[in-house]
């Protein structure tokens, strides 16, 4: 049986690295990665296969950044020739970016089955790009893999048939579970502890320009109660430069480029508090019982609010600062708020390869 894997941004590398592990453990499995280059800077790139020691792609397709519809063209028309050439079995996709919608058009036009890891998450909000990429990205795919009941319910009431969806649980925490005894919390040098650790990169919140200002002004202000680390994603950091803000004057407001993945595991799991609007990090500030913030006014991983750890702000700077205060005042640890969530227990991986590998012989 031929898999063969797409990844592209930041995000599916985690996701992937366990799966392209688990099935390396079926030796009539044969693999391919292919790497849209959707993300191609080293630092959000190159060190994450290192880290996560993944192999190397088998090839790259260098599609590089452009609007919505360029990327996702450019991954498509880059892709088709790949599985016309490669004849997989199988296509896994993985997550919401727009790597995973492209590759998952192309095979479903070629009648190549396809595998969507991170199936059935929603935010309802279709003005975000990743909203969508998850709808048309599970209407096409055969076998769905979702992380938490609440996945199940959305594609079985998007009619989505129930013998397609497989409830395995969390493979981003299959990644952490490993690798956390590799990680340790390397401060940068002249930040202390507590510190809050920052990360922004969702359109909605660093294309709004008043907006971004309104919120850089808000961590300014939190960085006079705490240390804050902000390492800041590409699209961020362009938005800061179009702003032309004077960082430099907030001493306790650290600004530092994209870190590896190790080191800011490490980061996260030290940290008083987490302010993001990341997807994944809201599940992995659950898993480590870190107090997370999420800027955003949904959240497509809602079990992080109802089980876990994490809070919504929405567009609200006061209910920010408020929500920060009182984790500093409440000053619990970690330790104590750490939850087990159900099939977040790092097999996620081994339950995917089983169900693909049970599928293609049934
Ligand atoms: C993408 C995903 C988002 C994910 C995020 C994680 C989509 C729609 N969005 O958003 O779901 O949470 O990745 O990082 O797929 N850039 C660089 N170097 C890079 C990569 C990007 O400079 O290595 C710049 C690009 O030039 C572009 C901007 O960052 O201007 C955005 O990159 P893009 O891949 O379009 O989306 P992200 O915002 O990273």
């Amino acid at each position: 049986m031929h898999i063969l894997h797409v990844v592209g941004a930041r995000p599916n590398f985690m996701k992937a690295a366990p799966v392209l592990r688990a099935l390396s453990a079926y030796p009539k499995v044969h693999q391919t990665l292919v790497h849209t280059g959707q993300h191609y800077d080293a630092s959000m790139s190159d060190v994450f296969f290192r880290q996560l020691e993944l192999p190397r792609p088998d090839c790259n397709l260098g599609v590089g950044s452009g609007t919505h519809a360029q990327q996702t063209a450019a991954v498509m028309q880059a892709f088709e020739p790949v599985v016309l050439e490669r004849k997989p079995d199988l296509v896994l996709v993985y997550g919401d970016v727009n790597s995973t919608l492209a590759a998952a058009l192309v095979s479903a036009k070629l009648g190549v089955r396809i595998g969507h890891v991170e199936a059935g998450l929603r935010s309802r909000d279709r003005s975000m790009p990743e909203e969508i990429n998850r709808l048309v990205t599970d209407q096409l795919s055969d076998l769905l893999f979702t992380p938490s009941p609440d996945g199940d319910e959305n594609l079985l009431s998007e009619g989505i048939h129930h013998s397609k969806i497989h409830l395995v649980g969390n493979v981003m925490i299959d990644t952490l579970l490993r690798l956390l005894p590799q990680t340790n919390a390397n401060l940068p040098e002249s930040v202390s502890t507590p510190y809050a650790l920052v990360t922004l990169h969702r359109p909605s919140n660093v294309d709004d320009l008043p907006w971004l200002r309104d919120l850089l002004d808000t961590l300014s202000h939190l960085s006079s109660q705490l240390s804050v680390i902000f390492p800041v994603h590409p699209r961020t950091r362009q938005r800061l430069d179009d702003l032309g803000l004077e960082l430099s004057r907030h001493e306790r407001l650290h600004l530092l480029e994209p870190l590896p993945y190790l080191e800011f595991i490490g980061l996260q799991r030290c940290a008083a508090m987490v302010i993001t609007d990341s997807g994944g990090i809201q599940e992995e500030t659950t898993f480590l019982g870190v107090p997370c913030l999420t800027v955003r006014k949904n959240t497509e991983r809602p079990i992080t609010i109802s089980l876990g750890t994490n809070q919504l702000v929405g567009r609200d700077l006061k209910k920010l600062c408020a929500a920060a205060e009182e984790i500093l005042r409440r000053n619990l640890s970690s330790a104590s708020q750490r939850k087990s969530l159900p099939l977040w227990d790092g097999s996620a991986a081994e339950r995917i390869a089983r169900i693909i590998v049970r599928c293609s012989t049934d």
